[in-house]
């Protein structure tokens, strides 16, 4: 049976989503309703798939049947849309992050919970093929004990994204952790666990235009311990190392790729360097997520990431703005949370 969707958000993610994504999906998902406040977004993107546009989700809701709604708007709408679309009854995808406080994600997992509808979160690294076989390779023993983990997000904001004024400026959501923070925190935590404590720090003197920079100290449940470095203003690579395992008896990169499928898994171990998983398009990542979802609302079945757990992905984020504004000082990660209680 087809989900019948209502894509919310006609900017430069929801065009994504409904240029190259939900057309490569069959009668898996079909969009219906394309809702924006923006009446020209909505109808651009609309027409093409044959989907009717409106300039709210009540709307929608009140002339379409729909099963499911997909968010695409910027984060601090992220939580109100959600909990609205699953008070309706209705299966919800939503990006990244989830909201911008912990009391807002945990408002989403109530609503879900709830509602008894799958809700599901658009974060891609848990459902790149680099990190499930980087994480399958780790499980294996491959590179024998993990003793450390690297992560890096470099490029210059630039194009489509650089043209949402609420992505950078003074706005609570703008900036460069809020935009790519979860993202490694989601891969890190996919390859090593859960993260306790962040001690964060920022590039302070700076002149090019846009810039930021950030680097994080991770600490695991597990013990163990991990850099990650954000930085926007510097020329991207073609393909980044985004991702280094560091073990016992080898080290695994996790290659990414946003233009052409150059991503991948590697094995490193001193000049032998073995591929261990499919090449891929970080793009690739978003037909998997909508697919899980689809599955999970067909089969009952959980998603791959759920609201819960990208809960645990902007926990980080927050405490790592908490050291931030501590000069550094090292913050425990709140993991305790009113997540199915009032
Ligand atoms: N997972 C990824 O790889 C990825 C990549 C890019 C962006 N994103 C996420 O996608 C989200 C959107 O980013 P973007 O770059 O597309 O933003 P954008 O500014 O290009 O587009 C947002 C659109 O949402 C509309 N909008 C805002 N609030 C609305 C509301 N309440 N109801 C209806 N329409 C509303 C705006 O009019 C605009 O057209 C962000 O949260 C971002 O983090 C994720």
């Amino acid at each position: 049976m087809t989900t019948r969707v209502a894509l919310v958000g006609a900017g430069a993610m929801g065009t994504i989503m409904a240029r190259d994504i939900y057309p490569q999906l069959g009668g898996e998902v079909e969009v219906v309703a394309v809702v924006d406040r923006d009446p020209i977004r909505a109808h651009s993107l609309a027409a093409p798939l044959g989907a009717r546009p409106y300039a709210s989700l009540a709307d929608a809701l009140a002339h379409e049947e729909l099963d499911a709604v997909d968010i695409r708007i910027p984060h601090a709408g992220h939580a109100d849309a959600a909990v609205e679309a699953l008070d309706q009854g209705l299966h919800v995808l939503v990006e990244k992050p989830l909201a911008l406080t912990l009391a807002d994600c945990h408002r989403v997992e109530r609503a879900a919970a709830a509602a008894g509808r799958m809700a599901a979160v658009a974060e891609n690294y848990p459902h790149l093929r680099a990190v499930r076989a980087a994480r399958a390779a780790i499980e294996a023993g491959t590179v024998g004990e993990v003793l450390a983990l690297r992560t890096t997000r470099a490029y210059t904001l630039d194009g489509v994204w650089a043209e949402s004024a609420w992505r950078q400026g003074d706005q609570p959501m703008a900036g460069l952790l809020w935009d790519q923070a979860t993202h490694h925190i989601s891969l890190l935590r996919a390859l090593a666990g859960p993260i306790t404590a962040v001690a964060a720090h920022r590039t302070t003197r700076r002149t090019t235009p846009g810039a930021e920079a950030y680097a994080l100290d991770l600490t695991f449940d597990s013990g163990l311990v991990a850099q990650s470095l954000y930085c926007w203003g510097t020329p991207s690579r073609a393909v980044e190392v985004e991702a280094t395992v560091l073990g016992s008896q080898g080290m695994i990169d996790v290659a990414v790729d946003y233009e052409a499928h150059g991503g991948g898994a590697r094995l490193v171990r001193g000049a032998d360097v073995t591929a261990i998983s499919e090449v891929e398009c970080y793009y690739d990542s978003h037909a998997l997520i909508v697919r899980d979802w689809a599955a999970a609302i067909r089969g009952g079945g959980s998603p791959l990431v759920t609201p819960t757990s990208a809960t645990a992905d902007v926990a980080v984020v927050i405490a790592a703005q908490t050291s931030l504004a501590a000069g550094g000082a090292p913050v425990q990660v709140q993991t305790a949370g009113a997540a199915v209680s009032p």
